[in-house]
């Protein structure tokens, strides 16, 4: 039984930010929670950053490039030393299409090459505080999306973590893309809502999300 009825914003949230709900399929759903869990396998497992010394309640496998606070590296050298798994050419792909879906321009697309993924898992009770994504050096939009239980995603503004902010209730399939003048935007997530994923997309419990990034790093 769904005890969650998503029924927040769709579309364009702020400036650089736009919101496509179900944008994918039951199918691609399934693969992506097929995926996680072989990512989850290794060479470097799913684990929880430490963030000034404490363990984040949300889980990371990450894949072209390893991140650990506050840098990227090929190999995972706060968990295991192995190197990452590469970025599959796919979510390429879909980063492309997810980023024309919303209405960026042809040439924007084209450029669009993401190279790192952090996929998060969250359980029932994990959290993640505002925070920007900021350790890029590229100004390339961010391209998120839900698979599994449903959860208050809060997005900010550029300037601090309190108000004004937009609670928006992110679920499986959902699309969701921020870039340009919302590209360094405080967001996070305050609360997962358990037993809300749908029946076939793959994921019994807890909320899997994929962030995809063009970090503009060398090597
Ligand atoms: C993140 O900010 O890295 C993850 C956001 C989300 O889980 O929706
Ligand atoms: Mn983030």
């Amino acid at each position: 039984m769904t005890l969650f009825t998503p029924e927040l914003p769709d579309g364009r949230i702020a400036p650089g930010a736009t919101l496509i709900r179900s944008w994918l399929t039951p199918d691609q759903q399934r693969w992506i929670a097929d995926q996680f869990h072989a990512w989850a396998r290794g060479p470097v497992p799913l684990r929880a950053a430490k963030v000034r010394g404490h363990e984040m309640s949300v889980r990371t496998v990450c894949l072209g490039r390893h991140w650990q606070p506050y840098a990227y590296t090929r190999e995972a050298t706060d968990v295991n030393g192995a190197r990452v798994l590469p970025f599959p050419d796919w979510m390429i792909r879909l980063g492309r299409r997810a980023l024309q879906d919303t209405g960026h321009d042809p040439d924007t697309v084209r450029a669009y090459t993401p190279d790192t993924a952090l996929v998060n898992y969250y359980d029932a009770n994990a959290r993640m505080g505002m925070h920007q994504d900021k350790d890029e050096t590229s100004c390339a939009p961010v391209v998120s999306l839900s698979v599994g239980d449903t959860c208050t995603f809060r997005f900010g503004n550029t300037e601090s973590r309190g108000r004004p902010y937009t609670d928006l209730v992110l679920a499986s399939g959902d699309l969701f893309v921020f870039g340009g003048p919302s590209r360094l935007a405080y967001h996070g997530v305050t609360k997962v809502h358990t037993n809300t994923a749908p029946e076939g997309c793959g994921l019994g419990h807890g909320r899997i999300n994929i962030t995809m990034r063009m970090t503009g790093l060398d090597g």
